[in-house]
């Protein structure tokens, strides 16, 4: 099975982008073909300052080797070095209808709030499909804000397929169900446009200040409590074992506890789980070279391999 998934560098990893994604990608990457990259380009649709998109880029890659990708199962790139890429989008423009993109949720919302949005914010789920075909996909591990792109994605495929002949596989997202959709410090979906986020690398001391500002409600600590939709025993579980989960459960429908103890209990566990990855990632910080040289791998694998299905659609299209 070939699997594929990129990441926007937009800033620095938060727990929605592991748990909804990284996570997998890491489950993955053993005994698959698997692809992952950095959607730099896509990024600048958002990330405006070229040393700061250049810096983020160079981090991301850090943050996905410490959170465990290995670069000897996996392929790991720069969207922006696979210029194949940039190609093929080109070609799934000619068949792709402009209502389908203006249904799409990052565009609809800009234009909702009344903000100008550009051509590459409009065009962006064909690009996010070129990235997906242009290696023969089968799978595409995802949170559930990606799904309907990856819809996109197999619509344009199926209709270019439809007009010149066989030439692009049809992928599947790949949506993990404890974790479609992590909740930020508020309740709703973490994003960093909400403004709600926990970064995975943050220093240990602020990402106890954030997860202690997680919103609760204000029931009275003797009252008995509901898990089930509580945003906070939602994070507790992520990192939590089963039976961990299952005593915290318990705790809060017997009652006579504080949400302080639950974040305590939430930074003590996310602490725990981030010691290796931590210290993993200041040996990446301090060998740069080496970063580069995986990606500059990395890249001219990837390149192999897209150079390959571009020549396919070009030859089915006419263009070569
Ligand atoms: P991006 O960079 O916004 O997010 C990266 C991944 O993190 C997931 N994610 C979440 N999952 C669960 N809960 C959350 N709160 C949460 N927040 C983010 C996202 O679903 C995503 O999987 N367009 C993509 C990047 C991209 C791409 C691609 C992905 C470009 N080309 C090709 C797959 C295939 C994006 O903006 O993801």
């Amino acid at each position: 099975m070939r699997v594929l998934s990129g990441i926007q560098p937009t800033g620095r990893f938060h727990w929605g982008n592991y748990f909804g994604a990284i996570r997998q990608y890491i489950d993955l990457q053993h005994g698959n073909e698997a692809y992952y990259f950095i959607a730099n380009l896509h990024a600048l649709t958002t990330v405006r300052e070229p040393a700061l998109l250049r810096q983020y880029t160079h981090e991301a890659a850090i943050d996905l080797l410490a959170l465990g990708l290995d670069p000897t199962k996996a392929t790991l790139y720069v969207q922006s070095d696979v210029p194949e890429v940039s190609e093929l989008c080109w070609l799934l423009m000619t068949v792709t209808p402009m209502g389908l993109l203006e249904r799409c949720v990052a565009y609809k919302d800009k234009k909702a709030k009344g903000l100008a949005a550009d051509a590459g914010l409009f065009a962006y789920p064909v690009l996010m499909a070129a990235d997906i075909l242009g290696y023969d996909s089968d799978v595409v591990p995802v949170g559930a804000d990606q799904v309907q792109h990856i819809e996109v994605c197999r619509d344009l495929a199926g209709s270019f397929n439809h007009l010149f002949g066989e030439t692009f596989v049809l992928p599947k997202a790949k949506v993990l169900d404890d974790s479609a959709k992590v909740p930020g410090t508020d309740g709703e979906k973490m994003s960093k446009s909400y403004n709600n986020t926990i970064e995975l690398f943050e220093p240990a001391k602020a990402m106890r200040k954030k997860i202690m500002s997680i919103k609760t409600d204000s029931r009275p600590m003797e009252q008995p409590k509901d898990p089930a939709g509580d945003h906070l025993f939602d994070l507790y579980s992520l990192f939590a074992t089963p039976q961990q989960r299952d005593e915290m459960a318990a705790l809060y429908r017997r009652g006579g506890f504080g949400y302080g103890e639950v974040k305590k209990a939430l930074a003590d566990l996310a602490d725990a789980f981030l010691a290796e990855p931590r210290s993993r990632r200041e040996h990446w910080a301090s060998h740069p070279d080496e970063v580069r040289a995986i990606l500059a791998d990395g890249a001219s694998r990837a390149r192999k391999k897209a150079g390959e299905v571009l020549r396919r659609a070009q030859k089915n299209a006419g263009v070569r």
